[in-house]
């Protein structure tokens, strides 16, 4: 098993990546001196009915006492307020009792994470909380760095907190039953990470491990695993609360892809979006000269390599409905988006003031089809 520490003072918490370490959960839990003796489960449906009980009985073999299960809808439309509020509710009618503190345990993808998360994070002004991901998307990025939200009125992440896990348990073995259409989107991450983050990565990537991911070779899961943690932890120390601009690197094809995944009406998966966004913003930066066409190519091919979408074709109000979302965006300041923009391989700028015909014209193009 690999363990990443995420050092971030009283807030540090280790990443633990590896295959069937599952049914250990209890006594690794134990092992980071978490003390609870109560447990409170969120997941879905699926994913509870999957492995829902391996985690009650690795947890109650560790001395809990007593694990509630709540359950939230399988996809990014459950990510609302409603949910939250739901979740809040169940918390509360398990726990009403201010002696005893559950653990939360999310198990689940970033759905489970973000909301359950954003829920743990407000419950008596904050419960700790642990961290399974079961997506592959959840294990490289959204376990990783204690961002909890919900979407709300259209908007991704709009309502949320930044509240960091107490430890995340990887097990990579349960990405076997996730369906190949969520181990691209997970993949489209990783490309983010590599594009912008690792020109190592990239190149690897380019050199035949995409493929290897995609079937879910067991080895370069665990080691492009780590590298995005490892990635994603080193930028997270510098810049938790979002405030110094280092932790924009990580929104890399976010600010047309976030737009674009709700406005879609959840047609596309988050990576999915992601990468149409990526290639967006690749465009513009190729447009503002900051990386010449080879650069756009590559990224180009190892999307497709990677079963992805550089385009969606959707209604005809589409284009005015993204733009839309663009302005209602978190990082949306003085009439202006903020974009993460490739400048190198494994390098990045930050821009504002791109010249609306730019932007305009790489929507367009996304929404091509
Ligand atoms: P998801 O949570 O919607 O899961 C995708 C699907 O896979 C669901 O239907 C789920 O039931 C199913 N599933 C999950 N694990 C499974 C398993 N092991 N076997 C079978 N089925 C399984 O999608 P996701 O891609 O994990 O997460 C996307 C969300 O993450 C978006 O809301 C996005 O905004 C968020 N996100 C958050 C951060 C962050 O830093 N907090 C970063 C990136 C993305
Ligand atoms: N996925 C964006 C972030 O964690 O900052």
């Amino acid at each position: 098993m690999t363990r990443i520490n995420v050092d971030l003072g009283p807030r540090s918490y280790p990443v633990r990546i590896g295959h069937g370490t599952l049914a250990a959960l209890g006594s690794i839990l134990r092992e980071d001196g978490i003390r609870q003796t109560e447990a409170f489960v969120v997941t879905n449906a699926c994913v509870g009915s999957l492995y829902g009980s391996l985690v009650c009985a690795s947890l109650e073999k560790a001395g809990f006492t007593r694990v509630a299960q709540h359950e939230i809808p399988s996809t990014e439309a459950g990510k609302n307020w409603d949910e939250f509020t739901k979740t809040c509710a169940a918390l509360i009618e398990s726990f009403p009792d201010a002696i005893s503190t559950p653990l939360v345990v999310l198990l689940g993808g970033g759905v489970v994470g973000d909301l359950g998360g954003f829920a743990a994070a407000v419950f008596r002004r904050g419960t700790p909380f642990v961290q399974i991901p079961t997506t592959l998307l959840a294990a490289v990025d959204s376990s990783v760095g204690g961002k909890v939200a919900v979407n709300f009125g259209g908007v991704k992440n709009i309502m949320g907190a930044f509240s960091q896990p107490r430890a995340v348990l990887c097990d990579l073995s349960l990405l076997s039953t996730l369906p190949p259409r969520e181990i691209r989107s997970g993949v489209a991450e990783i490309v983010k990470y590599g594009a912008v983050c690792s020109a190592d990565l990239f190149e690897q990537l380019e050199a035949g491990a995409i493929e290897k991911l995609l079937a879910l070779d067991a080895s370069t899961l665990v080691d492009v695993t780590s590298q995005c943690v490892q990635l994603k932890a080193r930028v997270v120390e510098q810049d938790e609360f979002d405030r110094k601009g280092i932790r924009n690197v990580l929104n890399f094809g976010h600010t047309i892809g976030h737009a674009l995944e709700l406005s879609a009406d959840y047609a596309l998966t988050h990576g999915e979006a992601i990468s149409i966004g990526m290639i967006a913003a690749a465009r513009i930066a190729l447009e503002l000269k900051l990386i010449r066409a080879e650069l756009l190519a590559r990224l180009r091919d190892l999307v497709r390599r990677g079963g992805l979408p550089e385009t969606f074709a959707g209604p005809a109000d589409l284009f005015d409905r993204t733009l839309r979302a663009m302005r209602m965006d978190k990082k949306f300041r003085d009439g202006q988006n903020l974009f993460v923009l490739p400048c190198g391989l494994g390098e990045w700028v930050q821009r504002e003031g791109v010249d609306w015909e730019i932007v305009h014209a790489a929507v367009r193009e996304a929404l091509a089809g």
